[in-house]
């Protein structure tokens, strides 16, 4: 068979990177990426390191609103799936790249599989629900990474065609995740303590775009007492210097501003952190499957499980609450298996070929 995979931004690159291997041993697969992301360190370090094929395609469509990015990909990518006439399209997550897969694969009529099916946060506000709502809806594959996920599609009237495969990032993790000694090594390189820094990372729209919260974040990890290692995406780095905000971060003693980082270094460093902040969908879960507590500063989450196990609070962009939290943070001494064994390449893999027929 032949499959057709639209990937454009960081969390796609290393969701593809197990499924494509997992495709490969049978079938063609032919990978279109977007542009979305382009920066070395968002895009073709991801490539390396997770042995990702070279595109087949790159639609380079680079930045833009929302209305202009996704109409550069559907005008970019329409001419590739005539030409290419895949068995079906591939679509991972929320992003404007997934938008547009969905688009097209529904306008020249061709199956759609839709990995990490399913997910909501029910705000409507934020461009990725409104991604992953139309993606659904236009899907004729679902794998869901968990029960609730499963349910959501259910509630929304899409009943056929889910299957239930646990979490593809935790394949990702499982092939990448550091030694000990590569944890260590990494950690010491930024001359950090294990078990007494915060890992941050910050860019939903929600957070950077809006002065007040992007600052309120900001305050808090200034006052925190804590070392905090924050690996700054492009986004942040850009709304930061627009309020003024990075020339106090960079000069602050307990803030440390570094470049967007590496898959495992990634991995490292917030397996061996006391806690993680994050507004991320991907770190949530990451952190929990690396047993660090999480405080997550959005209003909700789609990755419920992972609060209702008490590993992770929703403490919104607010100073007073993310200091709270921090304060008392203990971690449970239960850690149930919530994503799977991290063999969901697989599992998609399996059903792909019998849902298709062949
Ligand atoms: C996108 C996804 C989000 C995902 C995130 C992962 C949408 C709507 N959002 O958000 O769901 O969690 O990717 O990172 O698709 N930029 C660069 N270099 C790059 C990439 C981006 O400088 O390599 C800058 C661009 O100038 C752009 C901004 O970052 O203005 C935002 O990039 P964009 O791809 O639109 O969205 P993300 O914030 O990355």
């Amino acid at each position: 068979m032949k499959f057709l995979t639209v990937i454009g931004a960081r969390p796609q690159f290393i969701k593809a990177a197990p499924l494509s291997r997992a495709l490969r041993k049978k079938h063609r697969e032919i990978l279109v990426h977007t542009g979305q992301h382009y920066d070395y360190a968002m895009s073709q370090q991801f490539f390396r390191e997770l042995g990702i094929p070279r595109p087949d395609f790159n639609l380079e469509v680079g930045s833009g609103l929302h209305g202009a990015q996704t109409a550069a990909m559907l005008a970019k990518l329409e001419p590739v799936v005539i030409k290419q006439r895949p068995d079906a399209i591939i679509i991972f997550g929320d992003t404007n790249s997934t938008l547009a897969g969905a688009l097209i694969a529904a306008k020249l009529h061709i199956p759609l599989a839709h990995i990490e099916a399913g997910m909501r946060s029910f705000n409507r506000m934020m461009p990725e629900e409104v991604n992953r709502v139309v993606a659904d809806h236009l899907s004729n594959m679902h794998f869901c990474s968990t029960n609730t996920a499963m349910e959501n599609l259910k509630k929304e009237g899409i009943t056929s065609g889910l299957y239930m495969v646990g979490d593809i990032m935790y394949d990702a993790m499982k092939y990448i995740l550091p030694t000990k000694d590569q944890t260590a090594k990494i950690i010491k390189k930024l001359s950090l303590v294990p078990g007494n820094y915060l890992f941050v990372t910050i860019h939903r729209a929600e957070n950077t775009d809006d002065a007040e919260n992007l600052s309120a974040i900001m305050e808090a990890l200034l006052s925190s007492g804590k070392k905090a290692v924050f690996p700054v995406h492009p986004r942040t780095e850009r709304k930061l210097k627009d309020i003024s905000l990075w020339d106090k971060l960079e000069g602050s003693e307990n803030v440390m501003l570094i470049p967007p980082q590496g898959y495992r270094e990634s991995l490292a460093l917030q397996s061996a952190a006391y806690a993680v902040i994050t507004d991320s969908g991907g770190i949530q879960k990451e952190a929990y499957l690396l047993k660090t507590p999480c405080l997550t500063v959005r209003h909700e989450t789609e990755w419920v499980e992972t609060v209702k196990t008490g590993w992770n609070r929703l403490v919104g962009p607010d100073k007073k609450r993310i200091l709270k939290a921090l304060a008392y943070l203990r971690p449970p001494a239960s850690h149930p298996s919530l994503y799977g064994q991290g063999q969901s390449a697989r599992l998609i893999a399996g059903h792909l070929e019998r849902h298709l027929g062949r």
